[in-house]
Parts: structure tokens; sequence; C-alpha cells
């Protein structure tokens, strides 16, 4: 029955598989050809999923900001969209932002300055977007979110949004935290370390991971706390949890970095984690796996980094003038120690 999986995959389902070889992304030279064909008939047509705009020729140019490199997560991620982008003979001007807000909005409205073809950005922070992206609506040049959501009231301020259903991740750790603890009377006493806050990821899988609980209230959130997504931020809270509270039965950490630094702070104060304290976290990155191996982590969701090759079938889509998907999920799964072996010869981050 598991792995289980969390989301449909809605988008270009033919052409991409999880952790496939990128070559099996779809040719441009055929999209142009097939699409320029769908165009003209259109002409004549009444195809609802093709839009009645030019198709554009050459190569595209994509203004690419990314959060920061600051884990093997954000790194592989990084990877496959510049692998994707090379494969593609895409033009890929990449720009990292140390975690700032202010420099994603600087090197938007560089990418504006430079009329790339299309903007494509992993916001650090759901808020705060309207104006730069108001900016490059005025300029014609479509935008499209990676990984992570904005909160906006002004949904045309972008063409279309592909990432991670972060709800879902945090569904599926509460699932799996009833069904472990459903012979426990209770109180079951929970530690949640939450990752960069007011990011979507952060909002929306404490969202997801409530939604779960439901009612179950014999589950006390007795500490939340943020540890930025990083693990020795999570070890250190953790650390500082640990002598204060002697009674926490588990952790729900927002991803595998904080996991595992919540991990080394259990070992540190003479407990066994996974069992005295139980672990669910998010992600599925290489150490995360290899502690649920080892049985000191307890259940894993993931969280799928290499999006290189949906975001190039987008890009090319929205190049073309086709009409795409205002969101697109990642297909994703959720990882248990009985079948995690299989998957941790593969990962590679
Ligand atoms: O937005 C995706 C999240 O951001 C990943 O869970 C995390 O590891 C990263 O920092």
């Amino acid at each position: 029955m598991r792995p289980l999986p969390l989301t449909p995959f809605p988008y270009a389902v033919q052409s991409i598989k999880r952790g496939a070889p990128q070559t099996m992304l779809r040719p441009i030279s055929a999209v142009l050809t097939v699409t320029l064909i769908a165009t003209a008939l259109t002409a004549c047509g009444n195809d609802p999923d093709v839009k009645l705009q030019p198709a554009r020729k050459g190569q595209i140019t994509i203004g690419f900001s990314q959060i920061g490199e600051s884990s093997r997560w954000r790194a592989a991620n990084s990877r496959s969209i510049q692998d994707a982008a090379r494969i593609q003979n895409v033009k890929l001007i990449f720009s990292v932002a140390g975690l700032s807000q202010q420099k994603q909005i600087a090197d938007i409205e560089a990418f504006i300055s430079q009329k790339v073809d299309v903007i494509a950005f992993s916001p650090v922070v759901e808020a705060g977007w309207d104006e730069v992206l108001q900016h490059a609506k005025n300029a014609e040049i479509p935008v499209i979110l990676t990984d992570r959501m904005i909160a906006t009231s002004d949904p045309s301020l972008y063409t279309s949004s592909l990432g991670s259903d972060f709800i879902s991740e945090g569904i599926s750790a509460a699932v799996w935290m009833k069904n472990e603890f459903r012979t426990t009377p209770g109180p079951v006493n929970v530690v949640e370390l939450s990752g960069t806050p007011g990011s979507a990821p952060a909002v929306q899988r404490k969202k997801g991971f409530q939604e779960g609980l439901g009612d179950a209230n014999k589950f006390k959130i007795i500490s939340s706390s943020t540890a930025n997504f990083s693990r020795a931020d999570g070890k250190k809270v953790m650390a500082g949890l640990l002598k204060t509270h002697d009674d926490i039965d588990v952790v729900f950490a927002q991803n595998d970095d904080m996991g595992l630094g919540a991990m080394a702070a259990i070992e540190a104060a003479g407990k066994k984690p996974g069992k005295d304290i139980k672990i669910a976290s998010i992600d599925a990155i290489h150490d995360g796996l290899v502690a649920l191996e080892n049985g000191k982590i307890n259940f894993v969701a993931e969280c799928n980094p290499l999006i290189g090759p949906q975001l190039m079938d987008l890009i090319q889509d929205v190049f073309l003038g086709i009409e795409v998907p205002k969101r697109v999920d990642t297909r994703e799964t959720v990882f248990f120690p009985e079948n995690v072996k299989q998957y941790l010869n593969d990962r590679e981050y």
C-alpha cells in the first residue's frame, strides 16, 4: 500500500517523471513545430487550450531569482533548474538572494530592465510582492512562481505557480502521528519546529498539520518555535526545549534539516531519537532518509526540489502563447522505515 502519492501530477505528465533523466524533457524544436501548427489551426478552429497569440521565435531568456543556497535541498533545486535550462538551450540569468526579499525584488527589477522573456522565482516569504510584480506585468513579462507561493489579492500578477502541496505535506505528518500514537491514551506532547517565518512552507505546513490533527485533542502542541529551516538552529532550539520540557513525545520538524538537528540534540541529551522521542519531518533529503532507515526519524514526507524539467515545459508554453494551468503541483510521496531502502541509492541530494 505504501508509498502513498500525496498529490496529483496534472501537467506535462507524459514527459516528466520525478528523478527521471533530464533527457526526458520535451525537445523545444518539436514543441515549437507542434505549437506553430496548433496556433495556425486554431486561427480557423476553436481550440480553447491555445491562445490566439503569435508564437514567438528564437532563444528564450529567463531571469530566475533563487532564495539562497543554504541547504542540500536548495542546491538540488538550483541544479535541477540550471541543468534543465542548459539541456533545452534556454538562456538562464540566475541570481541568488541570500534569504533577502529586498535582494529578490532588486533581482526581479533587473530582469525587467534586461527585458527577459519570462521571470521565475522562488519567493522567500509570502507577502510583499505586488509592487514588483505589477512592474513586470506593465512590462508584459510573464512571471512563474516556483516552489513557494505568494499571498496576493491579485492573481493576475503571475501566470502560473509550480511547486509542492505544502498543506498536504503537513496533513500527512499529522495522519502518520495519529496512527503512530493510536494506542497511546494521551496526552501526547508535540513540539513543532517551523521554517522561515512568513514563508509559504512554514505557514502552510503548520496549517496542514493542524488540519490533519483535527479534533484529536489528545495531541498537545506544547511548543511551536522557528528554527529557520536550518539544521544548526534545529539543534539549538531543540536543545533549549529539552532543558525546559522532560515530557516531549514527538517532534514535527517542518523540514529534514531541522529534524536532523533535533535528532542530534536528543542524542546529546542522552535520549534515543525515534524511540524516546519520535520525529516526523518533510523533504526526503539523503541524510533524512538515512536517519529514517536507522530508526532515528520515524516518518518523512517528500518535498521534491527537482522541478527544473517541469519549469522548462511551462516556460516554453508561456513563451509560445499556449495557455498554461494556473497551478502545477510537483509529484511527491511519503517514506517510512519499511519502504525507504529502495530509494536511498538514487537520492543525490
Ligand atoms: O520551500 C521548500 C522548503 O524550503 C524545503 O522544505 C526546505 O528544506 C527549504 O528551505
